[in-house]
């Protein structure tokens, strides 16, 4: 067992991918080939030649085309749920938890909430099985409103997801307003890894400013006319942006303007008020 995950392993590592993301990609493609639950750790199970040759097949895909493993795969654990996931849709990643925990703690199930910028549909769809809540969602991308619809079904759920650019098809008002938007200055783009930036959705990842605020800016102009008196509205955030856009909250006379660090002490979300 050791010496096929090993070999697996070697295979990636050769092929530039970093040493401890080729042991996790490894683990996840063998607890899937073996279906085993993600939570658990593979002892002693045998890998026989077919799940070798599956695996094999796979990890060759990776290391050769540089495709995200997610994406060769078609889907994600995300807080413990399967969610489909394609090249329509961003990869989940692990810090949007914080920010689904850190709305599950604004509103109760009697609550309304808006998310722009579904993609795969994690947050909405996490939010309403934890709150069991009122979620309408949207995304300007017919092709993730796809996915999230077919994960909303899966995980049986009941995300109102539409089609509209920002507010535009919005027309009724919210206890939260929560968003993960672009924030990737388009300027940055040749400093990502191969793999995020030849394979994930360019909508999903870049805006047009010089510091990655363009959504955040809008969403805070606009999202007073949407939410109802003492609404939130919660971001994700980049790396280095929480004073940028707590100051573009204060410019916009928002209060409790709060944000949020994840386990490297970054702040990763911010919250505020009308
Ligand atoms: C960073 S991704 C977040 C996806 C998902 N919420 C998550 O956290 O994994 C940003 C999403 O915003 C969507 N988006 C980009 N521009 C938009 C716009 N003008 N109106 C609505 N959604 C937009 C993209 O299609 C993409 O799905």
């Amino acid at each position: 067992m050791n010496e096929i995950l090993k070999e697996l392993k070697n295979i990636l590592i050769e092929n530039n991918i970093d040493k401890n993301e080729a042991a996790a990609e490894v683990d996840f493609i063998l607890k899937y080939l073996l279906n085993i639950k993600y939570e658990d750790i593979i002892l002693q199970k045998k890998i026989n030649n077919k799940i070798f040759d599956k695996a094999y097949k796979i990890v060759k895909k990776r290391a050769f085309t540089k495709k995200p493993l997610m994406q060769i795969l078609g889907f994600t654990i995300f807080m413990n749920n399967k969610f489909k996931v394609s090249k329509d849709t961003l990869i989940p990643r692990v810090e949007t938890e914080l920010l689904i925990r850190t709305c599950e703690n604004l509103i109760s199930q009697n609550s309304k909430v808006l998310e722009i910028g579904c993609g795969s549909g994690i947050i909405s769809i996490m939010l309403n099985k934890i709150k069991n809540c009122k979620v309408d969602s949207c995304d300007i991308s017919i092709e993730a409103l796809k996915i999230a619809k077919l994960n909303s079904k899966n995980l049986q759920t009941n995300v109102n997801f539409f089609y509209s650019d920002l507010f535009k098809n919005v027309n009724s008002k919210y206890d939260l307003i929560v968003s993960n938007p672009p924030y990737i200055p388009l300027t940055l783009k040749n400093y990502l890894q191969e793999e995020v930036k030849n394979f994930e959705p360019h909508i999903a990842l870049f805006t047009n400013d010089n510091l990655g605020v363009e959504y955040y800016q809008k969403i805070i102009k606009n999202a007073f006319n949407y939410l109802l008196p003492g609404g939130f509205v919660a971001f994700e955030l980049g790396i280095n942006q929480a004073e940028l856009v707590k100051k573009i909250f204060i410019k916009n006379n928002y209060k409790n303007i709060q944000t949020f660090n994840d386990l490297n002490n970054i702040a990763r979300v911010i919250i505020a008020q009308i």
